[in-house]
């Protein structure tokens, strides 16, 4: 059984790969996913707050030293409001690339392309196989044309490509007019493979206490259907590799996303639900699988069901079938009729 996957370039031994989370954030981390198995991890994002804290206290610093009143300011040492993320991000990546014997992915997230640049290349020279790009860019402002919110995304991955020859993914959200030219032009502007679809951390309110709150939830195997839908439909009209995050709870939702035409399919929650030895559940639980249909590589069955190969194409009628399937499902031909 060949499980390999080509992705970014890069091949990877197992399509499963451990997307950005806490789990990736240790180098003891990124050492067990290897071990259960997985092709690649992703760490987590280092933030554009995080570069900008760090240029600022370098201008301090500089300033502190220009001035010679560095001791009267709290001498030389970091400020540790501040702290020193970004070194500590390169010195996660050298370790992880020494003691994991997978290819190690970095992530950047930020909105806006200036300052990002060194690190990219830092990064690079730190070991990391590929970049991948965690635009988290909400356009609250109601005056914010579309087309001035998508230049973002290009101008960052234009401005990072320029600086480093490792490959560069976008983690993209699904929030576009035109999600499918947004895909289409990221692919012509260089980009390496798109990961599709970010989770924006979500805001709630507590009717009871009055409160706001805001977090990251896990999410569920209902919400895989939107990323899998546009992998399906991506698959062949971009040159990219194609990388599905969301909704992985079992090995089918795994198998799925690679019928739809995903190059590697990304996975957090199920592994902070079940810990990182669940990554050797899901990869065993695809072999098995493979096997039984009678797959012996994972190119063999990659894309089997997405739209450029044409099977079960939805048309209107296709549409039309599936209103009145749900309609009849749930009792709801009483009421129409
Ligand atoms: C606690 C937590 C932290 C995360 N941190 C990051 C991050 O730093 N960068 C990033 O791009 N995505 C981050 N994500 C998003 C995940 O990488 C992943 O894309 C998302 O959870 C959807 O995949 P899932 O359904 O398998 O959880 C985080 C998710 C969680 C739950």
């Amino acid at each position: 059984m060949d499980l390999t996957t080509k992705y970014l370039g890069l091949t990877l031994r197992s399509p499963l790969v451990a997307s950005a989370s806490p789990l990736t954030g240790t180098v003891g981390g990124v050492r067990r996913l290897a071990a259960a198995g997985v092709g690649a991890v992703v760490l987590p994002s280092l933030f554009e707050e995080q570069l900008k804290a760090e240029d600022e206290r370098d201008a301090w610093l500089a300033d502190a030293h220009a001035n010679g009143h560095a001791e009267a300011r709290g001498g030389y040492l970091p400020d540790p409001v501040l702290g020193n993320r970004p070194h500590q991000y390169l010195d996660l990546i050298k370790r992880a690339v020494d003691q994991a014997p997978i290819p190690v992915i970095a992530s950047l997230n930020g909105v806006s392309p200036g300052g990002w640049t060194d690190y990219a290349w830092a990064i690079e020279q730190a070991g990391a196989s590929a970049i991948e790009l965690n635009v988290y860019y909400l356009p609250g402002d109601p005056l914010v044309p579309a087309r001035e919110a998508e230049r973002r995304y290009t101008e960052i991955l234009t401005t990072v490509k320029a600086v480093v020859n490792i490959p560069v993914a976008v983690k993209l959200s699904p929030f576009f007019s035109s999600l499918g030219e947004m895909a289409v032009v990221l692919d012509h502007a260089g980009a390496d493979g798109l990961v599709l679809f970010n989770r924006f951390m979500q805001t709630d309110i507590d009717p009871e206490t009055f409160t706001v709150s805001t977090g990251f939830r896990l999410s569920t195997p209902g919400e895989a259907s939107l990323p899998r839908s546009w992998i399906r439909l991506l698959r062949g009209k971009v040159r990219c590799s194609l990388a599905a995050t969301t909704g992985v709870e079992t090995w089918t939702d795994v198998a799925a996303y690679l019928l739809a035409g995903a190059d590697a399919v990304m996975t957090t929650s199920a592994l902070l639900r079940h810990g990182p030895a669940y990554a050797t559940e899901l990869i065993n639980g695809l072999a098995v699988w493979m096997q039984r249909k009678g797959f012996a590589t994972v190119a063999d069955l990659r894309g089997l069901l997405s739209a450029e190969a044409g099977l079960a194409v939805p048309g209107r009628p296709g549409y039309l079938d599936a209103i009145e399937q749900a309609t009849h499902a749930y009792g709801g031909s009483e009421v129409i009729s």
